[in-house]
């Protein structure tokens, strides 16, 4: 049988570092082919710059840039560690890091900063669009604060249409009677009809602070279909996803950026 190879976690190094072992685990995963490449990697919050110090030793070639809101100096020997004091929304500030930092774009961003759904998603956007390489990777740590009772903009999970509504107590009885009526088949047509009808349903869903963002960001999943003539889109091609793929798990989203150069366009929310 073959050996599967584990792919090694990433070190804490005893550095003051405020990620899980699973977030350290699946960074382990998703950027080890870039560990020995001179990437340049932006991480939005650094508190004490502990996460700095680990993706320094863990790309022995990176260069690694913070933005917090507070001052934070961290020491730093190697001189590949460079920080910025300011907001993760100022898109000037952002665009005058990437000038100075990674004119080509950078090849990892994290969003470790506030946290808030409208911010994470300006910065998003803004990033991914214009400083991000095509196959980058984008990750937005910490998502599920939007299920938080008491977070700024999380609010208290409601379970949702998980019951029998009165849409679909019509639906269970009109399948009952399609099944008595099989041997009259205008009544069948008109009740089939009437079936249809009740299909389209919207699902109810929980979408407050970033557990809304995240939700949304599926939708650029959907692009091609949403700009095509399947979609109602008016768009002549279909426009590409501008993602290759979105990895959720429990805290973290991984966002791969497509390749193709077509897609620098501000279409949506730039
Ligand atoms: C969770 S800590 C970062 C931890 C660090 N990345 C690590 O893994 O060790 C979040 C940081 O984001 C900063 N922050 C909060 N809101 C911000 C904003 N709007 N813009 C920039 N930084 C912000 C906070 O000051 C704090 O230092």
């Amino acid at each position: 049988m073959q050996q599967v190879q584990a792919i090694p976690t990433i070190n804490r190094n005893s550095h003051d570092i405020h990620k899980s072992d699973l977030y350290l685990k699946n960074y382990g995963l998703y950027f080890n082919h870039l560990k020995y490449t001179p990437i340049n990697l932006l991480e939005l919050g650094i508190f004490t710059g502990g996460s700095l110090k680990v993706w320094r030793d863990y790309f022995e070639y990176g260069k690694i840039v913070g933005v917090d809101i507070f001052k934070v100096n961290v020491p730093d020997s190697s001189g590949r560690i460079r920080t910025y004091q300011g907001l993760q929304q100022d898109k000037a500030l952002l665009a005058k890091i990437a000038a100075e930092n990674a004119p080509e774009g950078f090849d990892i961003i994290i969003d470790d900063a506030s946290h808030i759904g409208e911010l994470t998603k300006k910065s998003f956007w803004y990033l991914f669009n214009h400083h991000l390489k095509p196959g980058g990777i984008y990750v937005i740590e910490d998502w599920r604060t939007g299920y938080y009772k008491k977070f700024i903009d999380g609010r208290k999970f409601k379970q949702v249409g998980q019951g029998n509504s009165p849409r679909t107590i019509l639906q269970s009885a009109l399948d009952r009677y399609l099944n008595n009526i099989q041997d009259k088949p205008l009544l069948t047509k008109i009740v089939y009809k009437i079936r249809k009808l009740t299909t389209k349903k919207k699902f109810s869903s929980h979408n407050y602070g970033m557990v809304g963002f995240v939700k949304q960001l599926v939708d650029e999943l959907g692009m091609d279909i949403i700009t095509g003539p399947e979609g109602g889109g008016t768009a002549q091609h279909n426009q590409n996803c501008k993602f290759l793929s979105m990895n959720i798990y429990p805290g973290q989203v991984f966002i791969f950026k497509n390749y193709t150069s077509e897609l620098s366009g501000e279409y949506i929310n730039s």
